[in-house]
């Protein structure tokens, strides 16, 4: 594992920016997982910076999407499909067509989540998994008590989460509670992995996901296992 301890969230989005450019620009065709919440906007603002300055070009890649709140349609302002178009897909050039993301609502949703981890394969699985962390070591939606054989499926979401998400919809009775989320066995299948964390609130759990016992109570501590995973830390 590398680990970036870095000052402040500023240095935080430049360094994973600088990163996921250097995928790009080494491997243009990258299929690359993509998160959502608050800690990625800076890094997506910096890509597009880098987009508009003639320095990277997205047209090669393929994006899949970790995550998706059940029920939501695809252009409600909270789901994940519209951050993502908001926050970097109508900023850039990826092709519209290779944009993916797991099916909240599909009618068999079993296997529509089976069919999108087909597809990663099918595209020749993930060079670089984005990822962020919730205050309850969550990646993607995998909760506490994961799974870590699991591929992509359907999740209840925890109180935690739901608490920490209402931020983003009027009140936390709004928050869906379930989503589809790309299973920890999906993720820890990409070539790269890269994780930031930000602030004071994530400060406890990034201890116990990085220095911790490797446990299904902290989904993010089997990135210990991983072996190509970049942290990049800033507490402030
Ligand atoms: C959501 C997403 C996660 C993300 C987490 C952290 O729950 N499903 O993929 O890592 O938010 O968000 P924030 O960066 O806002 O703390």
């Amino acid at each position: 594992m590398k680990l970036y301890q870095v000052p402040n969230y500023e240095a935080a989005r430049l360094k994973a920016a600088g990163l996921i450019a250097a995928q790009i620009n080494v491997k243009p065709d990258s299929v690359i997982a993509w998160p959502t919440g608050g800690t990625p906007v800076g890094v997506y603002e910096h890509l597009a910076a880098l987009y508009n300055r003639g320095e990277l070009d997205f047209s090669g890649i393929t994006s899949f999407n970790l995550d998706e709140y059940c029920g939501l349609a695809d252009d409600a302002p909270q789901s994940y499909h519209y951050f993502m178009d908001e926050q970097l897909f109508s900023k850039v050039n990826t092709a519209k067509d290779r944009q993916f993301f797991p099916d909240q609502n599909a009618v068999d949703i079993n296997q529509a989540c089976q069919d999108y981890d087909a597809k990663i394969a099918a595209y020749g699985g993930l060079d670089l998994a984005f990822l962020g962390i919730g205050v309850n070591g969550h990646i993607g939606f995998n909760e506490p008590d994961t799974v870590f054989s699991a591929g992509t499926r359907c999740v209840p979401l925890t109180e935690s989460t739901i608490q920490a998400n209402a931020r983003f919809f009027d009140n936390a009775d709004e928050v869906p509670r379930d989503a589809v989320t790309m299973g920890i066995k999906t993720i820890m299948s990409a070539k790269k992995i890269i994780l930031v964390a930000n602030g004071p609130a994530k400060r406890e759990i990034m201890e116990q996901a990085l220095c911790g016992p490797i446990t299904p109570d902290v989904p993010a501590s089997i990135l210990q296992v991983h072996p190509d995973v970049t942290v990049i830390w800033s507490h402030a």
